[in-house]
């Protein structure tokens, strides 16, 4: 686990520079709107269970993402293609140890415990859903300040509808869909369980 983190430090720093790089090309305005230590701070008021199925699920859509988006699409910078590359080689073993640590703190829980933890999982989607509305808001208002003509309110308004969508799509549902991700979760849950999680997944779509 400790490695693991090392790993996700070195990500971390990884992700900052190509940030940095790519801020070199972009014009002014861009802002990224989450803030890492009200993130974090949500996060960790969550059960364990609930914690470990967010990491599952975010390493698993990330290696979905490279897989499907990055590593086929020649158009992509090979240093941007690299970067991730090696990403995806570690994020598939930590994705191994996401499952076996998540199975076994639910062995650990009673039903009462798996139904509030059930509940802190649909919480912290619906947070994750509130960075993206955040983000697809501001990214929309940059979009139609850099284009270089004018947006009408409904245009606007479309081009946020559809980052959403976008965002929506790659940070929650793409990860939702993943045969593995639903898998486990599946073997975990009830079927009352797993409505209440199919109908909190249902107002994103
Ligand atoms: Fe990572
Ligand atoms: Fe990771």
């Amino acid at each position: 686990m400790i490695r693991f983190s090392d790993e996700e430090l070195k990500h971390q720093e990884l992700f900052r520079q190509i940030e940095q790089m790519i801020a070199a090309g972009l014009p002014e305005g861009y802002a990224f709107v989450p803030q890492p230590n009200e993130v974090a701070s949500v996060v960790l008021s969550k059960s364990t269970w609930a914690v470990l199925g967010l990491t599952c699920h975010i390493e698993l859509f990330t290696q979905a993402h490279y897989k499907q988006s990055i590593e086929p699409d020649e158009g992509v910078s090979e240093l941007f293609k690299d970067v991730f590359l090696f990403h995806w080689r570690e994020e598939s073993q930590h994705a191994i140890l996401d499952e076996l640590e998540w199975r076994r703190e639910n062995e650990k829980l009673s039903d009462e415990e798996r139904d509030r933890a059930v509940d802190d999982l649909i919480a912290l989607v619906v947070a994750v859903d509130g960075i993206l509305q955040a983000q697809s808001q501001s990214d929309a208002n940059y979009f139609c300040a850099i284009a270089g003509r004018p947006f009408s309110t409904d245009e606007r308004d479309a081009v946020e509808q559809q980052l959403l969508r976008a965002y929506r799509w790659q940070y929650i549902l793409s990860g939702v869909q993943e045969p593995r991700f639903s898998n486990i979760l599946g073997s975990m849950v009830n079927a009352q369980q797993a409505d209440r999680i199919g109908a909190a997944l249902l107002t994103l779509i």
